[in-house]
């Protein structure tokens, strides 16, 4: 009498069919995907009914994508997923740079080139007057000037510009702005508000399914680059916002989180640092 098959036979013998695959890191992937995806079936003891029902939920997923809706995004970012892969690419736990977080799905390129000290607020809708302001070094302190920001954040209703077509004009509360030659900038705003993301499709599901909610903390998004600097995408937290222990895509880290505090002229003032850390820089013959 033959051997019956095992579940491990069958494993082995889905690797060993893919070690066929020319390109060497899409081996790699695939194999690692194959050997993680069958020991999760076997680690839950996955019924029929429940890979169908995996099945209905993905093509669900995949049926809420368009032009402006990414379920598969909001699906990873739920997951932690997106935070995990931009630790593996974009941290680096020893470095003092700012840290990073995910872009999520409100960036729009191309916003309006505006004037330290300008305002981004082109729509009033209520919101708490406030100014993000700092200081852009390197990682030794020295101040660097010429940064560009890269802003983007929601209004008081909760929505961003791009959310709201028709409501909010098309570049409210974003903007690209410089450090002036002290490394400053100074940012009017509106103090950002927490909001759900986008939770009728899926995602939004699962997130009930599981006991959990779809809000973000309250932030400002802003992207900093400069040549010869490793560019950061990152937020900065409101301190006495909701949801900063709970943040349904775990975009909050510690460093991340400030203060604002009511100035002279009762404005609030946000506060937040920003360190670049040098481009690594590939040396010639590095690799001999
Ligand atoms: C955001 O911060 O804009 C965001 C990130 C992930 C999902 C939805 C929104
Ligand atoms: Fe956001």
């Amino acid at each position: 009498m033959t051997d019956k098959m095992t579940e491990d036979d069958l494993t082995a013998v889905v690797v060993q069919r893919l070690e066929a695959t020319p390109d060497a890191r899409l081996r790699e992937v695939t194999q690692a995907f194959v050997r993680h995806l069958h020991a999760f079936a076997k680690e839950v003891r996955l019924t029929d009914e429940e890979w169908f029902t995996g099945i209905t939920f993905l093509t669900a997923t995949g049926a809420m994508c368009d032009q402006t809706r990414q379920e598969f995004i909001l699906l990873s970012d739920t997951l932690g997923f997106s935070s995990l892969i931009d630790l593996i690419n974009h941290s680096d736990v020893e470095a003092l740079a700012t840290e990073p977080t995910i872009l999520g799905p409100f960036y729009v390129p191309d916003s309006p080139e505006r004037a330290f000290g300008d305002s981004m607020v082109e729509y009033d809708d209520g919101g708490e007057p406030a100014i993000f302001t700092g200081i852009v070094t390197d990682t030794e302190g020295h101040p660097l000037a010429g940064v560009l920001l890269d802003v983007w954040q929601n209004a008081a209703t909760g929505f961003y510009a791009v959310q709201q077509p028709g409501v909010q004009p098309a570049t409210n509360l974003r903007g690209r702005y410089r450090t002036d030659a002290a490394g400053r900038y100074e940012i009017r705003t509106v103090r950002p508000v927490p909001y759900p993301i986008p939770a009728d499709g899926p995602v939004g599901q699962l997130l009930r399914d599981t006991g959990r909610h779809e809000w973000r903390a309250a932030h400002i998004h802003v992207k900093a680059s400069k040549d010869g600097y490793e560019p950061v995408t990152s937020h900065v937290f409101d301190r006495e916002s909701r949801y900063l222990d709970s943040d349904t895509v775990f975009g909050v880290k510690d460093s991340l989180i400030e203060d604002f505090v009511a100035g002279p002229d009762g404005v609030l003032v946000c506060e937040h640092p920003i360190m670049l850390a040098s481009a690594a820089v590939e040396l010639a013959g590095a690799h001999d």
